[in-house]
């Protein structure tokens, strides 16, 4: 498959995306209210995302970033997750907030939750994925917080990629098979 960007149709659009992540933050505001977060950033597909996120939230905050790999070739997922780096401060006692771009087989949440559970005694731990691609889960995890569910499309733009490419796009696309 290749996309190229005139292919591209609208999946979200902008002002949609914009519009549910104040939702998904006004939720935060309410669940965290009077607590400390660290937010961590899974990188590169996440980055829009959790910049957008964390300008909405209230709590005193910091944020970590983290950068995993799982995809084997340009749209399909090599079902093996790679830490290419993930050097973290001791998060014992912290509330963690893992900011990822889409769910889909959930290998890459299960490998973050488990890293978590292995390495720090932590206060409280929270998934938050902008996209949920529900129907290609092959392990049993569902994120805490998502923006939206998609079927199964290979996505791109706001974060999510094409071979490197896309991720600048503001709104979420996809190409019709
Ligand atoms: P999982 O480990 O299979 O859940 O995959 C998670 C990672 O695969 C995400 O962090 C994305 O980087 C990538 N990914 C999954 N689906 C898509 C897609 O439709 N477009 C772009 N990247 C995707
Ligand atoms: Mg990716």
């Amino acid at each position: 498959m290749e996309i190229k960007i005139e292919d591209l149709k609208v999946l979200f659009s902008e002002e949609q995306l914009q519009k549910r992540i104040k939702e998904l933050a006004q939720e935060m505001n309410e669940f965290y209210k009077g607590e400390e977060v660290v937010a961590i950033c899974v990188l590169k597909g996440a980055v829009m995302f959790a910049v957008d996120l964390v300008k909405h939230l209230e709590m005193p905050l910091k944020m970590e970033f983290i950068r995993l790999s799982s995809y084997g070739s340009s749209t399909s997922t090599s079902g093996k997750v790679n830490a290419v780096d993930i050097k973290l401060p001791n998060l014992n006692g912290k509330n963690v907030l893992i900011i990822e771009d889409i769910v889909d087989t959930g290998l890459t949440a299960k490998f973050l939750i488990d890293f978590m559970g292995v390495n720090f005694n932590v206060k409280s731990l929270k998934f938050c994925s902008l996209l949920d691609k529900k129907i290609t889960r092959k392990v049993d995890i569902e994120p805490d917080y998502y923006g939206f569910e998609v079927d199964d499309k290979f996505v791109v733009g706001y974060g999510l990629d094409y071979d490197g490419y896309y991720r600048n796009l503001r709104y979420i696309g996809y190409k019709e098979l």
